[in-house]
């Protein structure tokens, strides 16, 4: 087999069996493929497409590419959850201790943030002594014990992945659907769990900027999920406007922890009580939205997943009663308050809010900087929500005054308002379970 034939093969159309594919996957991971020659071979997938086959091939090989976690000592069905990524987005935070308490373990890889779009571990390691960095024995006792572990990616988990994703990074080739999905598949279902929830984000604060793409991108990633033999749904949730009212580090986590006693923001609960029906149905533990509604509202109010979380803190390492006294975590000195004139919200530009937070130190250019963990932007009013003009729309939290400043003349540009009140709009726009 010749790396220029398949090339040529594709880039007319053709269709790459799987032996194609893991001889591709597995010469690049190798080094004997040169990355010259698979940025040609993406930049041809990207015009010619792949197909169910060919993407399935592709996330296997990708999977196979290294290690693969073994759950089975752990009883019950491990769900995992995954985000597409977005602004605001909390939900992990809240969503697997509630499941846990409901009998369902989680043993979940995150990542950090990247540009616009957190990521669950920086959020984590607001906690002082928190750890991420997991062996595999600890890792899966803390899941029997505790019901939940939260792990960096490790070094040699689908290295494939980690290898096509940074050249696709740097030769315009990562906004591919199939490529997308089975770069996110891969490294699923090398994690072990027996089934996967997927939130797919749809609006200007994620990669898919409409509905239509990212039902595609959900439907073929369920579709992977099956052809690899796990159960896996998927929910469409919105990323037009960020998720919540608090969009940092330090100030989602303590916006997580409201969430858990009980006092979360709407569109939040929204889709952490949708993702929570999907896990606890993937499991098997219900079999309609109403009653896993009703047990996720339980788990809240008694106190229960609130606890669950306290617990799962202190067994990475961390500080647990700052989960009860969420003063002990660091928040930044600077509170600018933003306002603007008098109406309703129309729009919060969830990419704007998310690159204004980057700016204030809480998001990283590059995997390699260093982040400011106190930093963040709380909205007070979001969509739909009325403004007068003597009362702040949003709050900016911040280090240095200057940079402050700055950041409260970008939030209020975030920020549409208009006379007229929107028509409401729900957070959740799909699930797929089929
Ligand atoms: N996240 C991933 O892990 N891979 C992609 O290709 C895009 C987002």
């Amino acid at each position: 087999m010749r790396m220029y034939d398949l090339i040529q093969k594709k880039k007319n159309g053709g269709v790459l069996s799987k032996e194609e594919i893991s001889y591709i996957v597995q010469g690049y991971t190798s080094g004997k493929i040169p990355d010259y020659q698979v940025s040609a071979l993406l930049m041809a997938i990207c015009f010619q497409g792949m197909n169910e086959e060919e993407t399935l091939a592709l996330t296997l090989a990708m999977r196979d590419s290294g290690d693969t976690l073994d759950l089975s000592q752990i009883p019950a069905i491990k769900v995992d959850k995954h985000s597409t990524g977005g602004v605001g987005d909390k939900t992990s935070l809240v969503l697997t201790p509630i499941v846990a308490s409901l009998g369902v373990p989680v043993a979940k890889m995150s990542g950090r943030g990247l540009g616009h779009t957190g990521g669950t571990i920086d959020k984590l390691e607001c906690f002082p002594g928190f750890t991420t960095a997991l062996e595999e024995e600890r890792f899966i006792h803390n899941v029997k014990t505790i019901g939940i572990a939260i792990a960096g990616q490790t070094a040699n988990l689908a290295p494939a992945d980690k290898k096509l994703y940074a050249l696709r990074d740097v030769t315009a080739t990562v906004a591919q659907p199939s490529l997308i999905a089975s770069s996110i598949m891969s490294k699923k279902l090398a994690s072990g769990s027996d089934a996967i929830v997927l939130d797919v984000k749809t609006g200007n604060g994620a990669f898919m900027q409409n509905f239509e793409d990212a039902k595609g991108l959900a439907e073929q990633m369920v579709r992977i999920g099956k052809g690899a033999h796990k159960t896996t749904y998927a929910a469409i949730t919105d990323m037009s406007q960020p998720l919540g009212h608090a969009v940092g580090n330090t100030i989602e986590v303590i916006e997580a922890i409201q969430a858990l006693q009980g006092n979360g923001p709407s569109d939040l609960m929204e889709v952490v009580e949708t993702l929570g029906y999907l896990m606890l149905l993937a499991a098997n533990k219900v079999t309609n939205q109403q009653d896993a509604t009703q047990m996720i509202r339980e788990v809240i109010n008694s106190g229960a997943a609130l606890k669950r979380f306290a617990e799962f803190v202190e067994a990475q390492g961390g500080d647990a009663s700052a989960v009860y006294d969420t003063n002990l975590l660091p928040l930044a000195p600077y509170k600018l308050p933003v306002y603007q004139s008098k109406g309703y919200v129309q729009q919060i530009h969830a990419l704007e809010i998310g690159n204004t937070c980057m700016q204030l130190g809480g998001g990283r250019l590059t995997k390699e900087s260093s982040i400011d963990l106190s930093v963040g932007i709380y909205l007070c009013k979001k969509v739909g929500d009325a403004v007068n003009p003597d009362e702040p729309v949003a709050y900016v939290y911040a280090n240095e005054e200057e940079k402050g400043r700055n950041a409260v003349s970008l939030v209020a540009d975030a920020y549409t308002i208009a006379p007229e009140k929107p028509s409401e709009k729900s957070a959740v726009y799909a699930c797929i379970t089929e």
